[in-house]
């Protein structure tokens, strides 16, 4: 599968009923986040709304959401059957997230069909939601591409970063110097004592949220590796105003500079973040001045409601579900741990819990399984709490973890291990906000848990349970199970 732009993307949704057209008026004030909470909740389609109230006419009239609010659209997007099996779809991107096809630059592109300069620029010109009634205003970047470049080295990152619009011409962001990718970019051009040039990519091919969400290691760039995806090279155009590349079939793309000077920061926030909670308190953020906006003739708005509530997963968790196993798997691989079987994020966390399963090798093992997760930068927003389980529980099921907690867990005895005042979210709701502030600190400070849910060897080995250290479970007998199965019938049992 070649790049798609966002509107071969959109047609081929439509064509397989993935795609829903709202044609009823909808406010872009509460009503159309509120919208796309209940289809998250009916598991999908995507929704683009075409009769937005104020936006009947003028810049930009349409808006996207949900591309990916379903599993089943990830596969999609991915070139699998909808109904792929996770392991399957979870190897694939472990193998994807290694390769990299660099891009082309091409001269033009559609992105280049109208540019806007000057005092032209007004990001109110877009449909962009207020998604959240308790949200402090109007994000405007929730699902864009955030393109930086390391100053020193020149490669360049895509990550999705927070932005809000503050006036009609800057945007305050989350942007956390610890941690992020585009945060270590932006001490480097402090240091120098110039802005950091960014470019915000609105719409284009889904690989590009997939991978922009995602801790791709520092120095790797996310245009590389989404060619990989592809199998062919990324066409990007120069921006207008900034020394950055950007796709050339992208819908809208907002350039700019952020300054790290503290009287240039505008407030931010709240937000309503992944964990589904109200994020943070408004507070004084790194703002974008925008340079220029370039977009396509009559273009798409896209973003995304953030928050995983139980029963309704956002695209983020979609996305978190596959993409933070997939990294975890990884680095587990790279630090030579061996026996790992399979690793599984159940979409309601997004990956702030994780749950491992291996084949015990040694004693010890889930703390070395904890040690790597907690020292990779991944490991920012994720793995706070890792759950490791022996190769008898199924990892997907619920049932099957809290059996093996309840049972094998000794919480006196290495069962249960806090590593605390370790880096960690500045957005977790259960971290008292003196931990989780970014200026101070640079990132959030976590209290990090492992749950060592497998048997423990420590145990005497005992002739009575099978000379292991563990006593074995009541399961009959393979030979007892056979003869039942094989008489069940004859007990008069047939029907059960
Ligand atoms: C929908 C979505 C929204 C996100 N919002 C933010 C955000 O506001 N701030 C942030 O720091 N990370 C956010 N993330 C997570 C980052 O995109 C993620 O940590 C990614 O690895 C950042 O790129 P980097 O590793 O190149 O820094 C979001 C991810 C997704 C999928």
């Amino acid at each position: 599968m070649g790049f798609v732009d966002l509107r071969e993307w959109l047609a081929r949704l439509e064509k397989e009923g993935e795609l829903r057209r709202v044609t009823a008026e909808v406010d872009w004030d509460r009503e159309l986040g509120a919208i796309a909470r209940r289809t998250l909740e009916k598991k999908g389609p995507a929704l683009l709304f075409e009769r937005i109230k104020g936006y009947r006419t003028g810049r930009c009239t349409k808006l996207v959401t949900g591309v990916l609010g379903d599993r089943r659209l990830l596969a999609m997007a991915l070139g699998f059957p909808r109904d792929v099996a996770n392991p399957e779809l979870v190897q694939h991107v472990m193998r994807k997230n290694r390769e990299t096809i660099a891009p082309r630059i091409v001269p033009t592109g559609p992105v280049k069909e109208v540019v806007v300069t000057g005092a032209a620029i007004d990001q109110t010109q877009f449909p962009v939601p207020r998604w959240n009634f308790r949200e402090g205003g109007r994000y405007i970047h929730t699902f864009s591409g955030v393109v930086t470049r390391d100053p020193d080295t020149r490669v360049m990152n895509v990550g999705i970063y927070r932005g809000m619009i503050g006036r009609k011409d800057t945007t305050p962001f989350l942007l956390i110097k610890g941690g992020q990718h585009w945060g270590a970019h932006f001490l480097k051009y402090a240091q120098r004592g110039e802005p950091m040039p960014v470019a915000c990519v609105i719409g284009w091919d889904p690989i590009m949220p997939f991978l922009a969400g995602s801790p791709i290691p520092a120095g790797v760039c996310e245009w590389d590796v989404m060619g990989a995806y592809r199998g062919e090279p990324a066409e990007l155009v120069r921006c207008e105003t900034v020394d950055l590349e950007v796709p050339a079939a992208a819908e809208i793309v907002i350039e700019g500079v952020i300054s790290d000077d503290p009287a240039t920061y505008e407030t931010e926030g709240p937000f309503g973040e992944f964990t589904g909670y109200v994020s943070d308190v408004p507070t004084p953020r790194p703002t974008m001045q925008i340079t220029a906006i370039t977009h396509r003739r009559d273009p798409i708005f896209q973003g995304c409601l953030e928050g995983t509530l139980p029963g309704s997963y956002s695209e983020n968790s979609v996305m978190s579900s596959v993409q933070r196993a997939a990294i975890a798997w990884n680095i587990l691989t790279a630090a030579g741990i061996p026996g790992v079987r399979d690793v599984y994020i159940h979409p309601i966390t997004n990956g702030v819990n994780i749950c491992v399963q291996i084949r015990k090798a040694y004693q010890g093992q889930a703390k070395q399984i904890a040690a790597a997760l907690w020292g990779s930068s991944a490991a920012q927003y994720r793995y706070k709490h890792v759950i490791v389980v022996d190769d008898d529980i199924d990892i997907s099921s619920y049932e099957q973890i809290d059996w093996a907690i309840a049972h094998r867990v000794n919480a006196g005895a290495g069962g249960l291990v806090v590593f605390p005042g370790i880096f960690g979210s500045p957005i977790d709701p259960s971290t008292p906000l003196h931990d989780r502030d970014t200026t101070r600190l640079g990132t959030g400070l976590w209290n990090r848990v492992l749950i060592d849910a497998t048997r423990n060897w420590t145990f005497e080995r005992r002739a009575e349970w099978d000379g292991q250290p563990f006593p074995p479970t009541v399961r009959p007998a393979p030979e007892d199970e056979a003869r039942v199965r094989a008489r069940w019938d004859e007990y008069g049992l047939g029907d059960l």
